[in-house]
């Protein structure tokens, strides 16, 4: 099944956190779209490898020279099409769990979620941003969550979570104002890919009833066929699995 029609071959991507329940299944996908020629798979362990189109490489997002790195290997063979950034933390072991009270809240636990889910991306933003194509649909996404939205939080919890993401999407919101400049066709979005059945979700997930939550091949199937709808007057917008626009 062809997922990617509307983005110029031959299409060069990235898949930041490729490793991931999600990056793997976006790596796996792009890899057979006919459009596709390279998939830069990057994360923290891996070591430079290619395997036909996948060129494997680390990066680690908590050290700015090797987002730079990486961003200036992905872009030697072309200008970038298509990236994603799939990396994220909810939960690592028992050090990091999502607060259920304001009581559990640390300032150890709170900056480690900020600096992988809002920093990290962030700075992936400022090094690849650059190096995306110029004249035609390029797409810039970041995979957020729904919980990061302000407007649709009933709920409370979670509070290192929902704010690295919320922060994260006023990131990229305030990227896409100044990337628009000089990149008028390229857009960047933040993206919510639903309940995914992922390392990331699963102790959360057996609340989720069975047709909700996806297998993270579905889940890359419906971001790669969001980000194919996309143009560029949805450059800083937020959006669901489903292609809805989710308020900030
Ligand atoms: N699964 C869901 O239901 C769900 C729902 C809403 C949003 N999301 C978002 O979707 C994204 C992908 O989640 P997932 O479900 O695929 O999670 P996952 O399977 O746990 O994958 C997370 C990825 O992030 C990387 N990562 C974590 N900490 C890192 C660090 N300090 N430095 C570098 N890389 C780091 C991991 O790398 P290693 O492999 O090296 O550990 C892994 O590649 C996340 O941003 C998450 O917030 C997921």
């Amino acid at each position: 099944m062809t997922l990617l029609t509307s983005i110029k071959s031959p299409a060069n991507t990235a898949v930041i956190g490729a490793t991931g329940g999600i990056g793997q299944a976006l790596v796996e996908l792009l890899n057979n779209e006919p459009a596709v020629s390279w998939v830069h798979a990057f994360s923290r362990n891996a070591t430079n490898a290619r395997e036909g189109k996948i060129y494997r490489a680390p990066i680690s997002l908590c050290n700015e020279q090797s987002i730079l790195d990486a961003a200036t290997k992905a872009a030697k063979i072309a200008p970038l099409d298509v990236v994603f950034v799939a990396s994220g933390i909810l939960h690592r072991g028992t050090e990091i769990r999502p607060e259920k009270t304001m009581g559990s809240l640390s300032h150890n636990t709170m900056s480690e979620v900020i600096a992988v889910n809002t920093i990290g991306p962030t700075l992936i933003a400022k090094h690849f941003l650059p190096v995306m194509r110029k004249k035609d649909k390029s797409v810039f996404a970041v995979l957020s969550a729904r919980v990061g939205s302000i407007s649709d939080n009933r709920l409370g919890g979670w509070l290192s979570y929902r704010t690295s993401k919320a922060a994260l999407n006023m990131a990229l919101k305030t990227l896409s104002i100044e990337h628009a400049r000089r990149h008028p066709q390229s857009i960047v979005v933040s993206l919510h890919p639903g309940t995914v059945d992922t390392p990331l979700s699963e102790p959360f997930s057996k609340t989720v009833a069975n047709r909700s939550l996806f297998t993270p091949i579905e889940a890359a199937t419906h971001l790669i066929s969001v980000v194919d709808n996309l143009s560029a007057t949805d450059s800083g917008g937020f959006f669901g699995w489903d292609g809805l626009v989710i308020e900030y």
